[in-house]
């Protein structure tokens, strides 16, 4: 009687085993599909202007509808399988307590055990089966759980960044030194080539050349947001590898290319990476930044929200009130990746009138295409194709043949022409 009621377990539990192994890879597939089905969601619902402006509407859908076809198809499979095993386990499961029930009364029939060890017998075997077949549910869970981990897992294991021996935390001026440095973000391909030039504190150092020259991947490599393997930086005569990173990126303000704003208020926005901040601060900062006057207008004022969920600034606001945000740390060395690009030329004049008259004068490295502004630097880096190839003051680069003087002639072309519209028009 004992070997007919546990003839079935062996089987229930393999049974159960090969279903893990087979549920863990389905659950890794449509894990994954809904991955791609969530990027492609939201690539298109953040890139709604874009998808709308190029009339890829149908495109978009056609694209949605693939992965979700193919999520769909591959959890139906998972449900499939899953279905299977819960049929599968729960007719092997009844079968043994059938085979107990059928044994048993042949056995009591003929007088070889008592009614009452059948009794016994069913109501002890109903039990031992409830947690096998628990053991089914468990297992499923446990496939799903490993495959999530795994996921989870791929991350965790990214390499944090490491701190180099013996990290120093210098004084920081300003006072900056490049040295023949290379880089390039993959093995193989070099994006800046044997670049050197030389900074002294509170100056200003316009950076000029086409897109993809390196313009942004040179300034990234100062606060060592990359690291480059070949040639030095220094600040201050201290090789930046080995001044700790926390301390070096809290004495270099940059503004990046394309400014990101948290989904808070703007004063919470401008405010966020000093601690102890003071309204006065904020406005300081702000009207530097000739951003206090537009904010000040608005319904909320500073508790004005902006991100998603509140008012969209437009590009010119987004990028001051960022400018502010780094304003405010008043830090020796200032960057600003084409910051000033998509303000009018007289508010990015004003804003660098400002900088200029701040109590220290932060040595500013300033990306930029306009010439108005790359009048006024110390010294401008002009960078082609990684390499800088030409170095100086305006009136010594305008002398020069080369690409200064070419922008430089197409811009006041440029500038004449609307001149001349616009006194055609008064006249
Ligand atoms: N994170 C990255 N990984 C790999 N390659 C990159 C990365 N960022 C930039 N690049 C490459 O490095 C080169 C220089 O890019 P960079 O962004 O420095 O140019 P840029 O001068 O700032 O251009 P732009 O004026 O358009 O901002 C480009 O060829 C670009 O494709
Ligand atoms: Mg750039």
């Amino acid at each position: 009687m004992t070997i007919i009621s546990m003839a079935v377990v062996p089987i229930i539990f393999v049974f159960a085993i090969m279903f893990f192994m087979k549920v863990k890879k389905a659950f890794k597939a449509s894990d994954e599909a809904e991955g791609r089905l969530s990027t492609v969601l939201q690539e298109n619902l953040t890139g709604v202007r874009v998808v709308r402006a190029f009339a890829r509407q149908s495109y978009e859908i056609d694209k949605f509808d693939d992965k979700n076809v193919e999520y769909r198809d591959l959890t139906y499979n998972l449900i499939k399988l899953l279905a299977g095993y819960w049929c599968v386990s729960d007719f092997l499961c009844m079968l043994q307590i059938g085979m107990v029930l059928v044994f048993g009364s042949y056995w009591t029939s003929i007088g070889n055990i008592s009614l009452g060890t059948l009794v016994v017998f069913t109501t002890y075997e109903s039990m031992l089966l409830w947690p096998v077949r628990q053991m089914g549910r468990i297992l499923t869970n446990l496939g799903k759980t490993m495959v999530s981990l795994k996921r989870i897992e791929e991350i965790l294991e990214q390499p944090a960044e490491q701190p180099a021996d013996n990290e120093q935390q210098p004084k920081i001026k300003g006072a900056i030194e490049f040295k023949n440095v290379s880089f390039g973000y993959n093995e193989g391909t070099q994006v800046l080539q044997d670049v050197s030039f030389k900074v002294k504190p509170g100056q200003t150092v316009a950076i000029l050349g086409p897109t993809g020259s390196g313009k942004t991947s040179l300034m990234h490599l100062l606060p060592r947001l990359y690291d480059f393997k070949e040639g030095s930086i220094t600040i201050d005569g201290t090789d930046i590898r080995k001044i700790e990173k926390k301390w070096l990126r809290k004495h270099i303000g940059i503004v990046l290319q394309e400014p990101f704003l948290y989904s808070k208020t703007i004063i919470d926005n401008i405010g966020l990476a000093k601690e102890n901040v003071t309204e006065n601060d904020i406005y300081d900062a702000a009207r530097i930044a000739s951003v206090h006057d537009v904010i000040e207008e608005f319904e909320k004022g500073y508790e004005t929200l902006v991100g998603e969920r509140g008012v969209t600034l437009s590009g010119g606001q987004k990028q001051r009130v960022a400018i502010a945000r780094t304003l405010i740390l008043n830090t020796p060395v200032l960057i600003f990746d084409d910051s000033l690009s998509a303000v009018d030329t007289e508010t990015d004049a004003s804003i660098r009138r400002a900088l200029k008259h701040r109590e220290k004068k932060a040595t500013t490295f300033i990306i930029s295409h306009r010439i108005t502004t790359l009048c006024e630097a110390d010294f401008i880096l002009v960078l082609d194709e990684g390499k800088v190839v030409q170095t100086g003051t305006h009136q010594e680069l305008i002398n020069k043949p080369g690409l200064y003087q070419r922008i430089w002639s197409i811009q006041n072309a440029l500038e004449e022409e609307i001149n001349e519209d616009i006194q055609k028009s008064v006249s």
